[in-house]
């Protein structure tokens, strides 16, 4: 498959569009088959509760190529089973996995020629998305939900890639309750960061980071990733939080974290310790291992290691997982699905 002519090693993290995208709806209380779709105006109901009610979840997965030239997703069950908790918390229809994996299959081959090449460090990004589509408007949820699934080349979601970047806490907007709907993707969490995030790019911090909304005392995680701490005695530490997106990256560095002879410890963290990490490191789908080079609490500023250049412990777990993305190391613990 000849690929599409895109300087793939500068793309971003931006929207483009591809060949087609997949949208399964569910009607009459059944799922119906997925469809291709080619253009991105979908017409939806002028009273579907997403609109209304925020009934919207998202998922975010990658797909590479691998250095044996099969493309691959990185463990998308995971997504699929994260996508239908947030389903279940938002009251809306959950997807049968072979559903998402249809879907998924259905993409990538259809857009085979908008997956990035090996070697040039990007990957087509995935998002599935699952709305209520039915109209009402009493607060209830809809009787039928719309779940598309797109994909797009991209690069780094920080544009420096795996370089340090300057971060904040941001104590004014707090983004998610702890019983409220910060442990599932729903799209209101990000509407919930906007404002939040906006303030922390005009002050000069590319990525802002949220404390437990009840005390503010403790670490939940950033706007887009979870936080990772690294201590002098290798110890990977991130937070155990109610209210914290479960993320498959961190679930996988943890894995690898372990298999490299570290420490994990999954906990609260009082926002004082972060005066004893050597590295931190923002970590997600997206944001694959940010290193975070110093965070701003109000008036002190804690850095961890060297501005420009990323610690050996984050970094030894950004080649090994992206060494097992590309297909570079051993799948050694069975994540990669190929696809193609
Ligand atoms: N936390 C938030 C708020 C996110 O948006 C994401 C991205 O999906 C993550 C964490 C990381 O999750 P994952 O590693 O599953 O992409
Ligand atoms: C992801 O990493 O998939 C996300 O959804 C994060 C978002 C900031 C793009």
């Amino acid at each position: 498959m000849a690929k599409k002519d895109i300087n793939w090693s500068e793309l971003g993290f931006s929207y483009m569009a591809t060949n087609s995208f997949v949208r399964a709806q569910f009607k009459d209380g059944a799922w119906q088959k997925p469809e291709l779709l080619t253009d991105p105006m979908v017409t939806i109901h002028v009273a579907a509760t997403a609109l209304h009610y925020g009934q919207a979840a998202f998922e975010g997965l990658k797909v590479f190529t691998k250095k044996d030239g099969t493309t691959a997703a990185f463990r998308p069950e995971e997504n699929a089973r994260r996508l239908n908790d947030s389903a279940e918390r938002l009251l809306m229809e959950t997807i049968p996995e072979d559903l998402f994996m249809e879907a998924l299959e259905l993409l990538v081959t259809e857009n085979l020629d908008f997956v990035p090449p090996y070697g040039t460090g990007a990957s087509l990004y995935v998002r599935p998305l699952l709305i209520g589509s039915g109209a009402r408007v009493g607060v209830q949820p809809a009787d039928e939900y719309d779940f598309y699934m797109l994909g797009m080349p991209v690069g780094p979601y920080y544009k420096n890639g795996f370089n340090p970047i300057e971060g904040w806490i941001q104590t004014e907007y707090d983004r998610a309750a702890p019983q409220g709907l910060g442990s599932v993707k729903a799209g209101g969490n990000y509407a919930a960061g906007l404002m939040g995030d906006k303030e922390g790019k005009k002050k000069g911090y590319p990525i802002s980071l949220y404390l437990d909304s009840a005390e503010h005392k403790y670490i939940d995680e950033f706007g887009t990733s979870n936080f990772i701490g690294i201590t002098a005695d290798k110890k990977y530490v991130t937070p155990n939080s109610k209210s914290v997106l479960p993320s498959i990256t961190n679930k996988s560095l943890m894995t690898l974290a372990e298999d490299l002879g570290l420490t994990v410890e999954r906990r609260q963290i009082a926002v004082e310790e972060l005066a004893n990490f050597v590295e931190v490191g923002s970590c997600g789908t997206a944001a694959v291992i940010t290193p975070v080079a110093s965070i701003v609490y109000g008036d002190k500023k804690f850095s961890f290691g060297d501005p420009k250049v990323a610690g050996a412990t984050l970094s030894a777990l950004y080649k090994e997982l992206q060494g097992i993305q590309y297909g570079d190391i051993d799948d050694r613990h069975d994540w990669m699905v190929t696809l193609a």
